[in-house]
Order: C-alpha cells, then structure tokens, then sequence
C-alpha cells in the first residue's frame, strides 16, 4: 500500500492550477446517460473518484472516448444494462448518481445501496422518496435498489434534509419526466448548479438552480452537448489552508473566489492576507494563525468537506476554537490522528475543542477518509520532522497530482510504495 512521506516545516511558496471539481464531475458525467448523443465533458480531474464513474457507465454500456486527458467524450446512444453493482458502489458513494438518469430515461434501473461509511451512516432515502413521488415504483431487495417508471411524471418534492446528491439525482431525473417538478429545500452548491447548466445545455429546462427551490419543465429527449466542469472549490480551499498553516504565500490559477466567501471569511480572521482576481486567489499568511471558530452548514455556510483542514489550522493556531460538525455525525476521525502528532483536542459530540500548540510532531498516521487524508497531510507540511501518512488511497479518490503540486510549491513530500 503506498504512504507519503512529509519533511515539514518548509512554507508553501508559488503557484499551481486547481483543477476540475470532482463533485461536479460526477453528477456531470452520469448526465450522458439522458440522452442518445454525445456529451463531451472538458476539465476532467483525474481522480480515483472519476475513474471509477466513467468505469461504472461503460459496464452500463456507455461509449467512452479520452479525447485528451482532461476531455471526456460519452456516448449513451445504447444502455445495455441499467445496473450499478455492489462491486463499484461501495467504493464510491456517488455511484448513486445513476439511479434519476437511469431510470428517467431507460425506464428501469438497479443500483446496489451504498451501505455504511466511514463518515456516518448516510442513507439515500430522500433520492427514493423523490423518485417515488414522481411516480416510481421501487423495492429494496437484497442491497440493491430497482426501481421502474414506464415515464416519470412532474411533482412538488419537499426534501426533508439539504442533500447535494440528493437534489442532483432528482434535478437529472425530472429533465425527461412529463410534466413540471418543483423541487423544494434544494442544495444551493455551486456543484448543483453546474449541473443544471451541463443540463440546460443539453435541452434541459431548469431554472432557479443555486436557490432552495428549483423547478424543471420536463422534455422528451435531451441531446448532445459540451461542458466544461466548473473549478474545484475544496481543493483551492485545501491549498489555501495549507499554505495559511505554513506560513506561505502562494497563488492558485484558475480558481473561484466568488463560491468560497465561508472559507475565506476565516482565513481573513485567522490573520491571513488574501488576494482575489477574476480566476486566481492569492494568499499570504506572516505570522502564527489565530484559532478559529468553524461550524459546518449546507452551502454557502462552511462547508463540511474542509472541517478537517480547519482543524489542523486551530490546532497550531493561537488561542483555542470550537468545531461543530453539522453534517456527518462521525467526521471527527482525523482528531485523533492529529492528537498523535500533538494537537490539544477534545471531541465531545459533534463538537470538537481546540487549543492551538505552538508546534505539531512528526509521527505515522493513517488516513480514514478522503478529507481527513487532507488534513494529515497539512499537519505534515508544519509538523518538526517526517511525517509518514498511511492507506493515501483516500486521497487519490479526491486531489489530483497532490504531491506534484505540494513540491511546485515547495513542499518535500514523495510517495513510497
Ligand atoms: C455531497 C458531497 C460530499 C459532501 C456532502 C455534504 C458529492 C459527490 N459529495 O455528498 O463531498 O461532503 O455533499 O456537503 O457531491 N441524507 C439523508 N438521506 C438522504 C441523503 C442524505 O439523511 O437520502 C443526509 C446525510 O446522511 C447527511 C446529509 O443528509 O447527513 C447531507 O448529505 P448529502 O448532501 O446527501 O451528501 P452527499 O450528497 O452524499
């Protein structure tokens, strides 16, 4: 199993570009299984995450072309098997995201459910209740969800909790349903909204995407399309800490500063100096940082996905913070890790303590999950000595070429096998 191995204590200096968000990419590529023509998706991050999806839709029978790298041409002229197995879907939760356009379009889908994971239990009942009022029929039998729909009809959807994949999944499956869908408590991420760009430039009729309500007039077909995948937001985020905690000045291409107000809002009173243009963000941070308050909410709140980062952030931060998860009930995992390298940490609930140190040790971790795998790997960066961070693969699902942009900017960081 490969590790990283971090020297810290040498600041993040320079530039690097951000690449494609993956949380947008995957609800975007499961959207070319609406239509009989192609899709051609531009900015693909090469992640383990996006592998994995474009994996999954070929078995369904979607004709895949790498145009270039970071372009993806998909072809849904023929499905051939409307079925996400158990095989794939436990690697990747998002897998899910097949289930709306599967069955709007096919009129049938299996998809395996998700099962527990590593962050909280995460059930997927709100995609089912939603599909269910547009008039599916839908059983769970044996860890798999079928569902069927001879065509799927227009409806008023209440969602009870704000869920990103949630609204996507229902948002792609109410394109090509007769009649209008509304739905109501929507997710305003940035990603949701993405989404129903790629969708409208597909034929889609969708508007008040980025609000908590969206409406849909569904159509008869979508067609082909081309879409670029907007930048992603919790990698600039991760950088952007990453460079705060080590006292750096770096600057990230390519990035939005416009849909990340919540995180730089705190690393604004954590005392660091942030620079934004029309597709960079800059951000230079002199002294030690201040401990910050964090308490995660749906966007444009603070967003869960960079809870962890924060928490390396306030545990070398002067003073002490609290960090309340809103989201996840079990996304503390990586405190204890940090707790091994120094940190002064006290989780109580879904709340966590913070006392700033002045200094983190180096030490072997493990990573548990994708983000907390992002927050070892800044405590890393500022920890006196080598770090060796375990099980790395959570990361690869979600950052792309982390330690060629980690050593762009300085930082001495190599994989071992
Ligand atoms: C998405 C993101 C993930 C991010 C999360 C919250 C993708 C691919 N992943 O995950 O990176 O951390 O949003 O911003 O976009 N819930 C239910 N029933 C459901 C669905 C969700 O109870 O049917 C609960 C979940 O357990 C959780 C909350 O709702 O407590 C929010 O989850 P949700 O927004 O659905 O997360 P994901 O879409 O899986």
């Amino acid at each position: 199993m490969q590790k990283l191995a971090i020297e810290g204590g040498f600041p993040l200096r320079g530039e690097i570009r951000i690449s494609g968000a993956k949380n947008a990419a995957l609800p975007i590529l499961c959207a070319a299984l609406l239509s009989r023509d192609a899709l051609v998706v531009e900015n693909v991050p090469h992640l383990k995450d996006v592998t994995t999806m474009i994996g999954l839709l070929a078995q369904m029978g979607v004709g895949i072309t790498l145009e270039s790298p970071s372009r993806v041409e998909l072809s849904g002229t023929t499905i051939t098997s409307p079925v996400a197995p158990y095989e794939l879907v436990k690697t990747m939760r998002a897998s899910i995201l097949v289930l709306g356009p599967l069955l709007a379009r096919m009129g049938e889908a299996s998809v395996s459910l998700p099962g527990g994971c590593a962050i909280g239990l995460r059930p997927v009942d709100l995609h089912i209740k939603g599909l269910q009022a547009m008039g599916a029929q839908i059983r769970v039998e044996n860890g798999y969800i079928h569902a069927k729909a001879s065509r799927l009809t227009g409806a008023r959807i209440f969602m009870d909790l704000v869920s990103v994949t949630g609204t996507e999944n229902l948002m792609m499956a109410a394109t090509l349903a007769k009649g209008v869908t509304v739905i109501e408590n929507a997710a305003r991420e940035p990603e949701v909204v993405d989404l129903a760009e790629c969708l409208a430039s597909m034929g889609a009729r969708i508007s008040g995407a980025g609000t908590d309500t969206i409406t849909i007039e569904g159509v008869d077909e979508l067609h082909g399309a081309r879409h670029r995948i907007m930048p992603d937001r919790i990698e600039s985020g991760t950088f952007l800490v990453a460079a705060a905690a080590s006292r750096g000045n770096i600057r990230l291409n390519g990035a939005r500063a416009d849909i990340l107000d919540a995180v730089l809002d705190k690393l604004i009173e954590s005392g660091a100096h942030i620079e934004v243009d029309m597709d960079s963000i800059s951000l230079e941070m002199k002294g030690r940082p201040k401990s910050v308050n964090v308490r995660t909410a749906p966007y444009p709140a603070f967003p869960t996905d960079m809870q962890a980062q924060f928490m390396v952030l306030d545990s070398i931060g002067e003073g002490s913070a609290r960090i309340t998860e809103t989201i996840f009930e079990n996304r503390f995992m990586h405190a204890q890790e940090l707790c091994r390298m120094g940190a002064n940490i006290e989780v109580e609930g879904n709340t966590a303590m913070v006392r700033g140190q002045a200094h983190l040790g180096a030490a072997t971790v493990m990573a548990t999950d994708l983000r907390a795998s992002a927050s070892l790997v800044i405590a890393g960066l500022v920890a006196q000595g080598e770090t060796t961070i375990e099980r790395i693969y959570h990361i690869d699902r979600g950052y792309e070429c982390i330690e060629e942009k980690l050593a762009q900017l300085g930082a001495k960081i190599r994989r071992i096998d």
